[in-house]
């Protein structure tokens, strides 16, 4: 086997071609998103090649071949070709980040059906650094997976979740749970202009001192409530699957599980581990 890549570079995509004697054996995908880092939309080999992996790893190497990249993402699902395209990531040096599930429900007019005892504040009126300073602890209290180390600038991870969400609606949407004066929780619902769009939670935590002690639930179901309040009526959300409390929220709050369990991978360039 002779294998001869072809780039195809476009200005919002970037594809690479694999031939063997000019014919077509697979292809990869990748989308840039900025500053370095990348998405990858799809490798492909096909299942009649004879060294399917020396193929697609030619192709992630070409990627990584990519002038100053940092950072490489992907997501697979749970067909067996997924599992194909996992083990070469893994291969590539990819680390495996989270294996998402995804549930969904139906909210229309949702009102938290138990005794709610926090107090509520919206985040455009507290604080920035009391609402970072509780998400920092929330997101040290649970180490990421992989072999990457865990992030500390948490008040920039804060800053681009409210840059994505739109500042002005993570202002009002977004909020803080306080329990006995004391910040116990955060959530924030995220509602998108698109009609069809269903609402999602881009994060709901509780300070490590109060967890297990039903606050979760209640935040989260105060999520699904602001959604509702705010006109949205299909709610979706997803979480890792090594994550019990979170899987058990949404069991409890009545969420369905829904599609496969989806893996998503990261590759960090020498440069930007340093
Ligand atoms: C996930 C999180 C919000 C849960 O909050 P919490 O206040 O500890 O959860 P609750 O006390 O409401 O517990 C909810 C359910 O999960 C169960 N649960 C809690 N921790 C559990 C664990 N480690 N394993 C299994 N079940 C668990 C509880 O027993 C409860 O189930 P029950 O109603 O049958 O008793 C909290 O652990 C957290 O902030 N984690 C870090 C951030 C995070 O992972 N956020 C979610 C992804 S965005």
């Amino acid at each position: 086997m002779q294998i001869q890549v072809v780039e195809i570079t476009e200005k919002s995509s970037i594809e690479f071609v694999a031939l063997d004697h000019e014919q077509p054996i697979g292809k990869l995908a990748a989308q840039p998103l900025g500053s370095g880092q990348y998405r990858i939309l799809e490798v492909a080999v096909d299942s009649h090649c004879a060294d399917r992996e020396t193929v697609g790893l030619t192709l992630l190497n070409k990627l990584m071949e990519s002038r100053g990249w940092k950072m490489i993402f992907a997501q697979t699902g749970d067909r067996p070709e997924d599992a194909f395209v996992g083990e070469l990531l893994c291969q590539a040096g990819f680390e495996l980040l989270i294996e998402r599930t995804f549930v969904e429900r139906e909210i229309f007019g949702y009102r938290i059906p138990f005794a709610d005892p926090l107090v509520y504040k919206p985040l455009c009126e507290a604080a920035r650094e009391t609402a970072v300073s509780a998400f920092a602890e929330i997101m040290r209290s649970s180490p990421p997976r992989g072999g990457s180390p865990p992030q500390t600038n948490f008040s920039d991870e804060f800053d681009r979740m409210m840059q994505y969400a739109g500042r002005e609606r993570a202002g009002n949407m977004w909020k803080l749970a306080f329990w006995e004066d004391a910040v116990a929780g955060l959530v924030f619902p995220q509602v998108y202009s698109k009609n069809e769009m269903p609402g999602e939670i881009l994060f709901v935590g509780v300070v490590p001192r109060l967890q297990g002690k039903g606050f979760g639930r209640i935040l989260h179901a105060k999520g699904l409530e602001c959604l509702a309040g705010a006109g949205v009526t299909r709610y979706s959300g997803s979480t890792d699957i090594i994550n019990k409390a979170m899987l058990r929220i949404f069991e409890v709050n009545g969420c369905l599980r829904v599609g496969g369990v989806r893996p998503e991978f990261r590759l960090m360039s020498s440069a930007s581990r340093a």
